[in-house]
């Protein structure tokens, strides 16, 4: 292992006096203190201290210019990609959106969806099917997998829009922040019947675990979107 990635007692004093600088008051661009000021005031070498700042300039915290010294970096702006329910998603294409199909049942959880949602594989989920469409043309086969402990009576409810609408109003759950991941796949032959494409047509898989400001684990979903009618769209930034 390299000598910096284990840092010694002063290094971690160091660092965290340092964060507290950067976080605590000062304002980007303003200047640091110098590497000879720090080494005296740890009482460490002052290739300590420079190991600290390059680290902390990896990290994009701070940032050295030769000769003029070592500067607080503008906060970094986050990689963060909206998240957002399959209505807002529709409106905001300016899609009127819709659902077919639906089918609503209470189920044990079984080893998969329990796993996903931190409960038992024995404990009830309330299991939502349905084609979710876009000016009505199916777009989305959805599987959401919520527990009924969180949504008693769900599948009694009448209901047949927005399920974070539902949440929220009904039941007070706010979708606050999720996990997910996009993949590729193709469709087998019941999907495609569902979303009125050839067999082997290409789809996008979403699986979203979706969390509440409490961290509970409100939601566990799989969706499948057609890849000849729906895109991934977002904005990114360069780090500075
Ligand atoms: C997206 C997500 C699903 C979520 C759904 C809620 O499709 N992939 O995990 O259940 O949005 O959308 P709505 O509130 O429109 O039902």
């Amino acid at each position: 292992m390299p000598e910096t990635a284990r840092p010694t007692g002063k290094a971690a004093r160091l660092r965290e006096y340092l964060t507290g600088l950067i976080d605590g008051g000062l304002q980007p661009h303003d200047r640091m203190p110098t590497e000879r000021d720090l080494a005296e005031q740890f009482q460490t070498t002052r290739l300590t201290v420079r190991r600290v700042l390059d680290q902390l300039g990896h990290e994009g915290r701070l940032y050295r210019t030769q000769g003029a010294g070592t500067f607080v970096s503008e906060p970094r702006i986050a990689k963060s990609v909206d998240l957002t329910s399959f209505t807002t998603d529709m409106r905001a294409r300016g899609l009127k959106p819709g659902s077919l199909g639906t089918h609503v049942e209470c189920i044990a959880a079984g080893a998969e969806v329990g796993a996903e949602l931190h409960i038992s594989p024995r404990d009830l989920v309330v299991h939502i099917t349905r084609v979710r469409t876009a000016d009505g043309v199916p777009m989305c086969l959805e599987h959401c997998y919520m527990p009924a402990a969180l949504v008693p009576g769900l599948e009694t409810l009448q209901w047949d829009g927005s399920l974070y609408e539902v949440l929220s109003q009904t039941y007070g759950l706010n979708v606050e922040k999720a996990e997910q991941s996009i993949r590729a796949t193709v469709l087998g032959a019941d999907d495609a019947t569902a979303l009125s494409v050839p067999e082997f047509s290409p789809a996008f898989r979403v699986q979203r675990v979706a969390f509440d400001a409490r961290g509970r684990r409100l939601e566990f979903a799989l969706s499948t979107y057609r890849a000849d009618r729906y895109s991934y769209d977002m904005v990114i930034y360069r780090n500075p």
